[in-house]
């Protein structure tokens, strides 16, 4: 049927202008959807490019008070917080030390800007010395009731530092369990839990591992990360988390699986939070720095369609260049 049989439908009307287009625009960015990750390093006065992800810098830790106070004065309410140790060791045993790179900085930026919301990636990766996000058993399998030992004892240094939510990234079964009665019997049942609930074995991640320098020795995450073919898996994830005592849940990369924020967003009533991982935001820089996109344009659009999909929250190497555009207008 030709569209002149409707001529009463005609979706452009509402189109004609930019005014008219902003009052029916559906989903809006705010400055409140964006966590920064933060990289900290051990030293002072060092600023060091990732060189896959042109603008992110491993920080130390006189440099990260800089860069939190400049994101708290624009506006941003939260930061993820990476650690990357001096030493590492088969049990990753600084990811739990009380002088651990990440507790001195959790314990100094919860001093000098105690509004910033700190989110601390609770994982093993960058501590071990093989690379894994766990206890590596004799047969070179991540030994999943080992791992979550750790992980509850790793969170709660986290906490006891002053941490404000804490987010396990490992994908073992049972820690957000574990870590909740950790947490509880330490004095912290305030304390959130953001989990890193459905976070796949993905290529996207490529990057990350330079900036955090966490890149596995030998084989891969495939033995415990989801399969980047699963939808129900995933669902079973965030369900299973959220009985465990989760208080908010993660879809992991952000691009690549629209349809799994939608999923979680349409099944689950927890708030959702959405990881614009690093690979996604090299592809960007990369393709603008040749010439080949508008990097404003796409960058606006990528994060608009994560907001759409479902995501509350979302966690992006762009939050600061964003929030600076926000504030000015888009
Ligand atoms: C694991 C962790 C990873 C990311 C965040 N936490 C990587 C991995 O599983 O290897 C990736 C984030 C990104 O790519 O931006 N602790």
């Amino acid at each position: 049927m030709n569209w002149m049989s409707f001529p009463e439908h005609r979706p452009r009307r509402l189109r004609q202008s930019a005014t008219l287009r902003d009052i029916v625009q559906e989903t809006h960015l705010h400055v409140s959807d964006f966590i920064q990750p933060i990289f900290v390093i051990h030293g002072s006065k060092t600023r060091r490019a990732v060189p896959s992800m042109p603008g992110v810098e491993q920080l130390t830790l006189d440099c990260v008070l800089d860069e939190v106070r400049s994101l708290a004065n624009l506006g941003v309410k939260a930061v993820l917080l990476f650690g990357i140790p001096r030493k590492k060791d088969a049990l990753g045993s600084e990811a739990y030390a009380h002088q651990g790179i990440i507790q001195k900085t959790i314990r100094s930026l919860k001093h000098e800007i105690p509004n910033m919301l700190l989110i601390t990636d609770v994982c093993f990766c960058e501590y071990t010395d093989h690379g894994h996000c766990g206890v590596v058993d004799k047969d070179g399998q991540v030994d999943n009731d080992k791992t979550l030992e750790l992980l509850a004892k790793e969170a709660l240094s986290h906490a006891e530092a002053g941490a404000d939510i804490v987010a396990p990234s490992d994908m073992m079964d049972g820690r957000v369990a574990a870590i909740r009665k950790t947490l509880d019997k330490g004095g912290f049942s305030g304390l959130p839990i953001l989990s890193y609930s459905a976070k796949y074995a993905s290529a996207f991640y490529g990057p990350f591992r330079e900036a955090a320098e966490s890149a596995p020795r030998t084989g891969d995450r495939k033995g415990y990360q989801i399969n980047p073919a699963n939808r129900r898996e995933a669902l079973r994830e965030i369900a299973l988390d959220l009985e465990e005592g989760a208080d908010m849940v993660m879809v992991k990369p952000a691009l690549a699986y629209l349809d799994i924020i939608r999923d979680v967003k349409e099944h689950f009533n927890a708030p959702v939070a959405a990881y614009n991982v690093s690979g996604e935001y090299a592809m960007v820089k990369a393709a603008a720095m040749k010439g080949w996109i508008d990097e404003r344009a796409v960058r606006n659009e990528m994060l608009l369609s994560i907001k759409r999909a479902g995501a509350d929250m979302i966690i992006s190497y762009f939050t600061k260049e964003i929030v600076k555009d926000l504030k000015n207008g888009l």
